[in-house]
């Protein structure tokens, strides 16, 4: 009896103690804070957009293998002012590095200059606006870009030719020079002429419904140049659901998978390559390059090129097009 006292009380407390330990011990190795030599932030034009995926995937990759912590954030749907409050809050925050689209707005000049102050290098990838003061560029030359697709368009068709361009936003500098491009080409040849430009947001129900409204409005048209990535399967659409009498000679942009699956199919004639992944892998190896103190160019321009049904074999690029270059 004597012993069963002062068991009723240890026997009580060994199991708290058991359990209290099971419940409440954290293991070190999680509380730590994994450890990076870098915080870098990539700003997108719209979180999930394809296209952007594409650049975060080839940037993660890269932080990855230089133990770099990139962070990729940014608006649902594109909005250039959501994009610039993005900016000033990661220069606020004192990241190491921001990668992203250029815009040519004053505010974006300043707040480049205001994180060149806080020693926080901006690039820009996919859209470049020099006057910025960036410290470089990783993207498409996107003059050159629709250049080759004027130049596509003259090559691959005889006879008069009324087009239409669908443009993603006309204020964004990238949409801006390849359109410039685009004239510029077209402009040796007198069979050719653009007839109307509308905008698509982007978004592949705003390319459809432009297409829509623009067969509509000018059955003449023989062809049709969307110039962002989700313009080419919106028009596919477009065009399905108007049923012009012929089919308009289709332009692209960009290789993601439903573009490549349209050109087997023959709906889109041809599109303009775009690298993305390659873009965001070479703008974190840069921005590194800065914090090593490496001296590092202004400009890397990614390939770009014409791709067809002969580069295309079950949805994907098989063949490298050809390297766009100005005549
Ligand atoms: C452009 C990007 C744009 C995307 C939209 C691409 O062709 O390079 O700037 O955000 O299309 O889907």
């Amino acid at each position: 009896m004597r012993f069963i006292f002062p068991l009723l009380i240890l026997i009580p407390l060994l199991l708290m103690l058991y359990f209290g330990k099971e419940t409440f011990y954290i293991e070190d190795s999680l509380t730590e804070a994994p450890s990076y030599d870098y915080h870098f932030v990539l700003i997108t034009e719209e979180v999930g957009n394809q296209y952007w995926r594409l650049i975060e995937k080839g940037a993660k990759d890269a932080a990855a293998d230089h133990n770099i912590y990139l962070e990729y954030i940014g608006p649902k749907i594109s909005d250039t002012e959501e994009r610039l409050a993005t900016l000033d809050r990661m220069i606020a925050a004192g990241v190491d590095g921001i990668m992203t689209k250029g815009m040519n707005d004053e505010t974006f000049i300043q707040l480049v200059h205001k994180a060149s102050e806080q020693n926080i290098p901006v690039a820009t990838v996919d859209t470049d606006y020099e006057k910025s003061g960036r410290k470089f560029y990783v993207g498409t030359n996107n003059y050159l870009a629709g250049y080759l697709a004027g130049e596509n368009l003259i090559e691959n068709t005889s006879g008069e030719q009324k087009v239409a361009v669908i443009i993603g936003l006309s204020t964004a500098q990238n949409q801006m020079e390849r359109l410039e491009g685009f004239k510029d080409a077209i402009s040796s040849s007198d069979r050719i002429e653009l007839i109307a430009v509308s905008e698509s947001n982007i978004t592949e129900l705003g390319a459809a419904q432009a297409t829509y409204r623009l067969l509509k409005v000018h059955p003449e048209i023989t062809a049709i140049f969307g110039i962002s990535a989700l313009d080419g399967i919106g028009i596919v659409k477009g065009v399905e659901e108007m049923q012009p009498r012929q089919k308009p000679y289709v332009i692209a942009f960009d290789i993601l998978p439903e573009t490549l699956e349209a050109i087997e199919e023959g709906l889109i004639d041809v599109t303009v390559a775009q690298y993305p992944e390659e873009m965001g892998k070479l703008a974190v190896e840069q921005m590194l390059a800065i914090k090593n103190k490496q001296k590092v160019e202004s400009i890397h321009y990614t390939s770009t090129g014409i791709v067809d049904a002969s580069h295309v074999v079950h949805g994907e690029l098989i063949v490298p097009p050809k390297e766009g270059a100005f005549p």
